[in-house]
């Protein structure tokens, strides 16, 4: 018999959002009369953009063509891709290597996989609340975690403490699920901080363009010193609608090189790379064609309106909350609207609450984290007529 991964047994019966599906399918089927709003799992509504389907279908083509078909592609990503990820950056003022650039399935299968790069007996600091993603990969590889405490008093956005040491630092800006946005002086802080303690910051941007403030940094690397201890994380499926699709990147600069215990030098870059080698085979030739497409000035154009789109929704549930006396976070740079329980339930009473009164499904903040458990999750990626709809009947249940 083999010995099995034991640490699975720390970890929570179903994931996340397993679970919410789990007990919307019971109350569905219980119900089938009443439908849903579904402003749970941030997903998104709206098609692709006509820029990503005109690259999607002219690369099916050359995939049907003996003179341009593809076979297996560079594990780091095609150039093309990369290139268009580096000039989005520039456009933004910030300047990134296309060849530190690896293209990806996504952002949540490379936080889970970069584990891989690091020993098991490291400090790791993760914020609670957070993405459930990054608690259980490292749960299941044996790891110890640090919690740091996002809370009201902080405003969600936890800072170093300068007499603890840590190694490896988990970061999410705009956060999920707070959708709490750090300034550039605070992560300048952490920079900093992970500079003095040769720390590495595993930094996830993957809501990076719900940002609408220039000041604020949508970027690890517009922050000085970044490039000695940062990786950056960003996803497609929020800027761009590719939940379905999968396409994400992971940043490893060059310029992350630490000594192994022997003295010898490593790079996280040249383990990154070794890492992928193996065990990935790269992004489908289409998807990262679509990828391109959606970095070009006007794939980005035409990404803009739909996250305009999602951020009205946004606005319209900040208002609701506003309206009716519940403390909230987020919805101003993020798609996500974390708001206090109302009449201090915690947060699966909460759900059950919203499914079984008003048949609107959203996340309990439990599900994130201990500092969760009396908070609530909205997405603004539902479609604008379920979002007014859910807020009226949120008006009605708690007015
Ligand atoms: C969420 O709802 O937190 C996200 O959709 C999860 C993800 O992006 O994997």
């Amino acid at each position: 018999m083999p010995k099995l991964n034991e640490n699975f047994l720390k970890l929570q019966n179903n994931y996340l959002f397993a679970e919410i599906a789990h007990r919307t399918a019971a109350y569905t089927e219980a119900n089938p009369d009443k439908p849903l709003i579904r402003l749970g799992i941030g997903d998104v509504t709206l098609p692709l953009s006509d820029i990503v389907l005109q690259a999607l279908h002219q690369s099916v083509d050359e995939m049907g063509n003996s003179g341009s078909f593809k076979g297996y592609g560079p594990e780091q990503g095609y150039e093309k891709t990369r290139t268009a990820i580096s000039d989005y950056y520039k456009r933004n003022g910030v300047s990134v290597d296309a060849d530190d650039i690896f293209i990806s399935d996504g952002a949540k299968s490379d936080t889970g996989n970069i584990t891989d790069l690091f020993g098991h007996d490291n400090i790791i600091l993760i914020p609670d609340p957070v993405y459930p993603v990054y608690v259980d990969s490292n749960t299941m590889c044996g790891n110890q975690i640090t919690y740091i405490s996002a809370t009201a008093e902080n405003d969600f956005l936890p800072m170093p403490d300068h007499n603890q040491h840590v190694d490896l630092i988990y970061i999410c800006s705009p956060n999920n699920p707070t959708g709490a946005c750090y300034n550039k002086k605070q992560l300048q802080e952490w920079v900093d901080y992970a500079i003095a303690n040769e720390a590495v910051i595993l930094f996830d941007s993957a809501y990076e363009a719900f940002i609408s403030d220039p000041e604020l940094p949508r970027s690890i690397y517009a922050i000085e010193g970044a490039k000695k201890c940062a990786i950056e994380f960003c996803s497609l499926s929020k800027t761009a609608g590719f939940t379905g699709t999968r396409c994400g990147y992971t940043i490893v600069p060059k310029e992350l090189v630490f000594r192994a215990s022997n003295g010898e030098e490593m790079s996280l870059h040249a383990m990154w790379n070794r890492r992928q080698s193996t065990k990935y085979n790269g992004t489908a030739y289409i998807i990262q064609n679509a990828a391109a497409a959606v970095f070009s000035e006007e794939g980005m154009a035409q990404c803009r309106k739909n996250i305009q789109y999602y951020q009205r929704n946004a606005q319209i549930i900040a208002n609701t909350m506003t309206e009716l006396g519940i403390r909230f976070y987020g919805g101003l740079h993020s798609p996500y609207i974390w708001f206090e329980c109302p009449n201090g339930m915690d947060a699966w009473t909460c759900f059950d609450y919203l499914l079984n009164q008003i048949q609107v499904v959203g996340t309990p903040g439990a599900g994130f984290g201990e500092n969760g458990k009396n908070f609530f999750r909205l997405t603004s990626f539902g479609n604008y007529e379920n979002t007014v709809e859910a807020m009226n009947r949120f008006r009605k249940l708690f007015c």
